[in-house]
């Protein structure tokens, strides 16, 4: 069923878990994220960033959505790293049930203005609402942000933000990057336990994949009830694809080149639900 974010982020905060968030980008990979939910008894979010969206058209996305809503699992729709409000205010016509603002390129004041303009939207239509103060590293489609730019969270100042905005959850700058990594990321797991101490709201890890399975479970107590997955899917999939192209240069099938693919992706999203601890969690 396609629930609220809401829903998602209360019941993980309650029980100590995080719910994965995997990127949507065609019909693969929403049936590996679905399978693997329904095989896993897990919720999951599904999401789309903007490129996603440019990428399938919003009308499929929804078109999409409308088959997780028939998933024996809680399933929420986000929209990722949305910067505009027209794309958010889009999304919510067509059935988003969350939506995050990323305003971490903008000014404080700027940030806290568009995510509050947001918040008021998403309330009275029971979607949550996901903002991002501090700047993660890496490239996520067309939001680029350089080692040099990346900026870790401030305590007080992601008090102040929520305090203001209203905001359902919160993404953290803690040390994660977008993309693949060059080494194995170190996390700033004391910044995670002081914002966490001063936050009654979920937070949200962003850039998950290539962090290490101990951080993982060092970053869900202390408040992680989302952990979103793009890269680690991509990598899934294209090795598939080449695997059987190598096997079988003649092979002119798409089921046969992309069959593999999306139980590739599957596996992956499979791992990840036991190491958030979300499986079992439905
Ligand atoms: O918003 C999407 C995620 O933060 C993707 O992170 O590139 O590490 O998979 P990733
Ligand atoms: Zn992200």
């Amino acid at each position: 069923m396609l629930v609220s974010g809401n829903e998602l982020f209360q019941a993980a905060k309650k029980g100590g878990y995080a719910v994965g968030a995997f990127n949507l980008n065609n019909m693969e990979i929403l049936q590996a994220i679905i399978e693997a939910a329904e095989e896993e008894n897990s919720p999951a979010f599904l999401q789309a960033s903007q490129g996603g969206i440019k990428y399938a058209g919003i009308e499929y996305i929804a078109g999409m959505a409308k088959v997780a809503a028939e998933a024996k699992v809680p399933i929420a729709l986000n929209l990722d790293h949305g910067t505009s409000f027209a794309q958010a205010a889009q999304c919510l016509r067509h059935g988003f049930t969350a939506l995050m603002i990323d305003g971490s390129q903008l000014p404080f004041e700027e940030n806290i203005a568009i995510t509050q303009k947001v918040v008021e939207m998403a309330r009275p239509n029971n979607v949550s609402v996901e903002a991002e103060l501090g700047k993660i590293g890496g490239t996520e489609d067309d939001i680029v942000v350089s080692e040099r730019e990346a900026a870790f969270t401030d305590p007080q100042e992601a008090k102040e933000f929520v305090d203001r905005t209203g905001t359902d959850a919160l993404a953290v700058a803690i040390g994660t990057a977008h993309g693949v990594y060059k080494g194995e990321p170190k996390l700033d797991l004391e910044r995670l336990a002081e914002i966490n101490k001063l936050l009654d709201i979920p937070l949200v890890l962003h850039g998950a994949s290539g962090v290490g399975d101990d951080a993982i479970r060092a970053a869900v107590p202390l408040g992680i009830c989302k952990i979103n997955i793009d890269t680690e899917l991509r990598i899934a999939f294209s090795r598939a694809v080449q695997d059987v192209l190598k096997k079988n240069p003649n092979e002119i099938d798409p089921r046969k080149i992309l069959g593999p693919a999306r139980e590739a992706m599957k596996e992956v999203v499979k791992i990840k639900m036991r190491l958030f601890g979300s499986s079992g969690k439905a």
